[in-house]
């Protein structure tokens, strides 16, 4: 437990995710709402150490529910593993009174929250990544408006795929995470999934799967590489020599990171960042929001940040069940 807090600071850090904004609507205005001030954080933790703070009013959120990207905008702060980083960003905190921070982001921004909340500014986490790798929490801020982005761009590429019988490769957003990857393969009706998460099929299975759907009449062969797994544009060429039939490579990269939100995203953002907002209240400090079995609730963040996620095995026995027919 830790001191109430009167001042309520606000930032995005890490990658973006749809749905972010409505995340920062909830925060400012359930603060203003118990009478707190609130100050907007640009750029991540750069612009906590740099002093980027501005105050904000109901008005300073109007207007962006609807809207991708973060009006905060966001960043990657290297310095913030350092150990002057964060005393840096700890003493602004302190100069522009902020004594509750609010971090919208995945875990390496938690891990900054962690540092800030032991040299005594109050922090809360919510967890905004399209890349659903938060251990915690059954969902994050962005994966719906993510995976609904690939899922229509790879219906798209099918359509060419299956005009020009070809085999396609799309490969999707999640380094270390294959939850895009693994609900396009389900939802687009994958002939091959390959994540970073397990051993996939071997290329020679792979060919020898294109090959028997080229017999039983396929017109088209899909198949989604997560961005961990990579080497899309090389596998092409290899399958193209050895097959005989015309393989692409389409990288979806960061259109995946943008566009409007979907109702999911907005209402769990909406959601969560008041939930953080409470939490502050509370007298809350260096905990995550979190959304577990269909209830809000919250973890301590050194502990979620020890916590591992895995793949569901039953999604991958159905996804394999799905593929290859
Ligand atoms: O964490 C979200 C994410 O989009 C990952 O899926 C991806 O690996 C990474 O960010 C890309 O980061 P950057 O925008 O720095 O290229």
């Amino acid at each position: 437990m830790s001191k109430k807090v009167e001042t309520i600071g606000v930032l995005t850090s890490g990658g973006d995710a749809p749905g972010m904004n409505a995340a920062i609507r909830s925060v400012v205005r359930t603060a203003l709402g118990h009478g707190k001030r609130v100050f907007g954080v640009r750029k991540g933790y750069n612009g906590l150490i740099q002093g980027d703070i501005f105050e904000m009013d109901a008005r300073s959120v109007s207007n962006i529910i609807h809207s991708g990207g973060t009006v905060l905008y966001t960043a990657r702060c290297k310095e913030f593993y350092t150990d002057a980083g964060p005393r840096k960003a700890a003493d602004m905190c302190r100069v522009f009174g902020i004594d509750g921070l609010v971090v919208i982001g995945g875990d390496g921004s938690f891990k900054g929250a962690e540092r800030l909340s032991e040299l005594g500014i109050n922090t809360i986490g919510v967890p905004g990544t399209i890349d659903l790798d938060i251990a915690c929490t059954d969902y994050t801020i962005g994966f719906d408006t993510a995976v609904n982005t690939a899922m229509e761009a790879i219906d798209k590429i099918r359509d060419t795929s299956t005009s020009h019988e070809r085999c396609s490769i799309v490969e999707v957003m999640g380094r270390h995470a294959g939850y895009i990857a693994l609900w396009c393969g389900i939802i687009n009706g994958a002939e091959q999934i390959l994540l970073p998460e397990m051993e996939n099929v071997t290329e020679e299975e792979m060919i020898r799967g294109i090959l028997n759907n080229r017999e039983k009449g396929k017109k088209h062969n899909l198949i989604i590489v997560a961005e961990g797994v990579g080497g899309s544009a090389e596998l092409a060429k290899r399958i193209e020599a050895i097959t005989g039939i015309e393989t692409r490579a389409s990288i979806l990269g960061h259109l995946q990171r943008g566009g409007i939100p979907t109702a999911t995203d907005r209402f769990h953002a909406s959601m969560m960042g008041s939930y953080a907002v409470d939490l502050l209240l509370a007298g809350k400090s260096n905990r995550v929001v979190a959304y577990k079995d269909g209830q809000y609730c919250d973890f301590d963040i050194t502990e979620a940040l020890k916590m591992k996620k895995h793949l569901d095995d039953y999604q991958i026995k159905v996804s394999g069940m799905l593929e290859n027919k």
